[in-house]
């Protein structure tokens, strides 16, 4: 019996890829070839997806030792393959380019958490900044007609005016910021100077079920659900009241696509427009759970306790602040919506209750 569903899921799934390659060939548009650098990552997964229902032949660059249990991209069905390289590492990055000859590259590599970077300044400034550097002067050497999506980052913001946009000053606040500023320069530098069609995508948080466990919204979300089943007796979090603007990263993905198909190439933010902050978003989340909380004390004091029992649910330690912190980030994203018609399509809400039922379908 398995052996006979085994065999029928083979067939159905062999004879969508056939429907789908022979339906581009037709299209007269000859396969794109992409390249992705941190493919193992949430947005690799996403971006993955997408670039193979187009149609794409998608390469992936990743590390020697990178996981990829959590994005599942052995599952995905299409034409996917994978090149070993390091953004450290330059040699690596132009055998790569030298080998796949894409005609996108959308470099999603980076160190990309921020409270890290602190601990890491020296490793993240180089792979989120000079190995940028590194990888567009591989492409500019060894496919100059290629174009480049860079993920910039809100945290260029740092604490400028919210809402954030294009016109927006850069104000880093972490080395994590810092290197991502040395790209985004670096790609303006390459496009306006060398010729490249290089954008910077300047993308506001975006999270799902796909979200590294680190992440606060995974944390909180994976905590409550610990909570819930009495394999863990507290949440500690850091800041209560940094705001962020959350969107669902399937829909920026397309926004990073979109971008790399214009007529003229442009740096975009990428943004819902509203912004929550960490509290509301703890709240929300143990209200779906069914489990509501309230607030009690100030500062590091502060606590989340469950309107059931009073037992205390939340609580903060100083571990987790961190040594400067960007407060308010909500993103307006009118000119993405003017120029490539992309606007975020997934609330938070409901961004919330696909994470929950993710992390619950992985503890049943
Ligand atoms: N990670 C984490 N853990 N953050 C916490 C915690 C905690 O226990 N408690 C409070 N926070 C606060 C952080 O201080 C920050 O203000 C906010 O929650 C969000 O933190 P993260 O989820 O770690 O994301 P981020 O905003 O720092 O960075 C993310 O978004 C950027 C775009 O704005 C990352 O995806 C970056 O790579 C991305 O560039």
């Amino acid at each position: 019996m398995i052996l006979y569903f085994a065999v029928v899921h083979w067939c159905v799934n062999t004879l969508e890829y056939k429907l789908r390659f022979l339906s581009v060939a037709f299209s007269g548009e000859w396969m794109k070839k992409a390249l992705i650098t941190g493919i193992t990552g949430q947005d690799g997964f996403y971006l993955t997806k997408l670039l193979l229902d187009k149609g794409y032949s998608v390469h992936g660059m990743r590390q020697a030792l990178a996981h990829d249990d959590r994005v599942h991209l052995q599952d995905m069905l299409g034409d996917i393959s994978f090149h070993y390289g390091d953004m450290s590492d330059e040699a690596s990055l132009q055998r790569v380019i030298a080998d796949v000859q894409p005609d996108e590259i959308y470099n999603l590599a980076a160190q990309s958490h921020v409270g890290i970077s602190f601990s890491m300044p020296e490793y993240t400034k180089n792979v989120n900044g000079h190995g940028v550097e590194k990888l567009l002067r591989a492409v500019y050497e060894r496919a100059p007609k290629c174009r480049f999506y860079q993920a910039g980052t809100s945290e260029l913001f740092g604490n400028a005016p919210a809402p954030q946009n294009e016109n927006s000053p850069f104000t880093p606040e972490s080395p994590y910021a810092e290197g991502k500023l040395i790209a985004h320069n670096a790609v303006l530098n390459y496009r306006k100077a060398k010729g490249l069609y290089a954008v910077n995508g300047i993308l506001f948080n975006h999270e799902s079920p796909k979200r590294g466990d680190d992440f606060v919204t995974q944390k909180i979300v994976k905590g409550a659900i610990a909570l819930k089943q009495g394999r863990q007796t507290c949440l500690t979090l850091g800041n209560l009241d940094a705001q962020r603007d959350w969107g669902h990263a399937a829909d920026y993905v397309e926004g990073m696509w979109l971008m790399l198909q214009q007529d003229t190439p442009r740096d975009y933010v990428l943004a819902s427009g509203v912004s929550c902050s960490v509290r509301l978003f703890v709240e929300d989340v143990f209200a779906v759970l069914g489990m509501p909380i309230k607030w009690q004390g100030n500062g590091q004091e502060e606590q989340g306790i469950f309107l059931e029992n009073g037992a205390v649910a939340v609580n903060i330690s100083s571990a987790f602040y961190r040594p400067s912190e960007v407060h308010v980030l909500q993103g307006d994203a009118s000119l993405a919506k003017r120029d490539l018609g992309w606007s975020a399509q997934i609330s938070r809400q409901n961004l919330i209750n696909e994470m929950i039922a993710a992390a619950l379908g992985e503890h049943q």
